[in-house]
């Protein structure tokens, strides 16, 4: 099939794909899976393969339904907190997604790969709850060592960011919209892995590569 379509097929399966952004925006490749079907072996695969933040994408859907909001917003509501220090737009244009970390009850330090696929998988998992608030409530702790990222309202209609792209791929398999992402870092510049790189590492590990505006493309947005 096409390649976005086998793209959606991977994430199915449960296994990677990598995503570039553009190289007007962050110029950034993320591998990206389904939160439902993340294990121990992809966190480990992330930090080791991926080496920036592990984090958990998740819908603009789930996003209220659990009653969540930016940091940004939070801290800019908190008395006393230092205004100046909120974080405005980013150096390419967009606001942060970063909304609180977490991590499920039933973890220890919530750090280790094991911690942290229970974590991701089960809030994946809030998609089926009779009452996702109450559970993630009763479930979840804060601060953790998931950090949640929330997609805009209008997914890739109002931003591109890795944060849309892979919650929108995730909703395409016909999973639970929410993703665990991570940007891949190159430990021989110690900056970003290059487009380039992040190409011949998903050849050589047979990955499906993502370009964002292919996927702008696919996902029939102007
Ligand atoms: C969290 C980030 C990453 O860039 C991640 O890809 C999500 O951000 P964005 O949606 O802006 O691409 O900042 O580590
Ligand atoms: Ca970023
Ligand atoms: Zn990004």
């Amino acid at each position: 099939g096409m390649p976005l379509e086998v793209a959606i097929e991977s994430l199915k399966r449960g296994e990677f794909v990598l995503v570039h952004d553009s190289e007007g925006r962050e110029n950034e490749v993320d591998m990206v899976a389904a939160a439902g079907l993340v294990t121990p072996e992809h966190i480990a695969r992330m930090r080791l393969h991926g080496g920036g933040l592990i984090c958990l994408a998740i819908g603009p859907g789930l996003a209220s339904a659990l009653g969540l909001r930016y940091m940004h917003e939070m801290l800019s509501e908190s008395p006393g907190f230092p205004r100046g220090m909120i974080m405005g737009l980013a150096p390419y244009g967009d606001r942060s997604t970063f909304s609180i970390t977490v991590n499920h009850h039933r973890t220890y330090t919530g750090v280790t790969d094991r911690d942290r696929a229970l974590t991701i998988s089960e809030m994946a998992g809030l998609h089926g709850a009779a009452d996702p608030r109450a559970e993630f409530v009763s479930s979840f702790r804060t601060p953790g060592h998931v950090p949640l990222l929330m997609a805009s309202g209008g997914l890739l209609e109002e931003r591109r960011g890795h944060t849309e792209m892979s919650v929108y791929l995730a909703g395409a398999a016909g999973l639970a919209p929410a993703a665990a992402i991570c940007e891949m870092m190159d430990a021989e510049t110690y900056t970003a892995l290059s487009a380039d790189k992040a190409r011949r590492y998903a050849q050589d590990n047979g990955i499906p590569f993502v370009d964002g505006r292919e996927l702008i493309e696919y996902a029939g947005v102007r």
